[in-house]
């Protein structure tokens, strides 16, 4: 049964404790996840906003406290550039925690942003995605949120917000953005994470917000990230120059 159009919202005085917050929520998701399956399967957000998370879990204050040898890690999306730019989502995930924990790189399951078409590269992940997450049921994705609304690489206006079979697809987004072309799940996808969480600091998303909050089924006309329906749980995470 789809999740209530009422998510859960946590605010928190800054983007450090809203940090802390998320790591505390990644290791108990982890930890639970283990603890039922042997296993985790977490997808990672792109941009600004995680880096601190992702400092977080590499760090001494979390790092022995996560599973990380049962965790398998994944991204929501990727920019169309090489995996060493310093552009790529999944550089900044690899050099803030994966290589810091001493992730084995067989549990690291990288968009290939280098591939071209984009399109074949999205084919591959879904085929990796339906192979290797079962029931293509992830335990967590984390999400950031664009002040238009956009999550993942899934922008206002685009075909791939109505897109129902595929999970994974290439887009190419206004020519304003950094990097345009990118490869991003699907909301078909993300609607199957048993948990959803949502990262928003910082005043320039303040308006996605509060039409999230007051009124989620009109915010899903013009935001994506209002139209998340996940089968489990949506958490988000927001700090007070957000939540005003
Ligand atoms: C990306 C992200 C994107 C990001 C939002 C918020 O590749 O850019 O996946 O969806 O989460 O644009 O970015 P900030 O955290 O930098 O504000």
């Amino acid at each position: 049964m789809a999740q209530s159009l009422r998510p859960d919202f946590e605010v928190l005085e800054d983007l450090d404790a809203l940090s802390h917050e998320a790591a505390r929520y990644v290791m108990l998701s982890a930890r639970e996840a283990v603890i039922c399956t042997g296993r985790c399967t977490i997808a990672l957000a792109g941009g600004e906003t995680p880096r601190r998370l992702y400092e977080l879990l590499g760090s001494e204050d979390y790092r022995g406290a996560v599973p990380w040898d049962e965790i398998d890690w994944f991204w929501g999306d990727e920019r169309c550039v090489p995996p060493d730019d310093p552009r790529s989502n999944y550089r900044l995930a690899h050099e803030t925690m994966l290589e810091r924990a001493g992730v084995s790189p067989s549990r690291v399951h990288r968009m290939s942003g280098e591939t071209r078409p984009p399109s074949r590269a999205a084919r591959s992940y879904e085929a990796l995605v339906r192979d290797i997450v079962p029931d293509q049921t992830f335990d967590l994705v984390i999400l950031g949120v664009g002040a238009d609304g956009h999550t993942a690489s899934l922008f206002p206006g685009h075909a791939a917000l109505e897109e129902r079979e595929r999970l994974v697809v290439a887009v190419t987004a206004d020519k304003g953005r950094e990097v345009p072309k990118r490869i991003t799940m699907t909301f078909p996808l993300l609607d199957r994470a048993r948990s959803l969480l949502v990262l928003a600091a910082g005043a320039s998303k303040r308006g996605v917000v509060h039409a999230v909050r007051s009124d989620p089924t009109a915010a899903a006309i013009r935001y994506p990230v209002a139209r998340l329906r996940p089968a489990g749980h949506l958490t988000w995470l927001l700090d007070r120059a957000a939540a005003q």
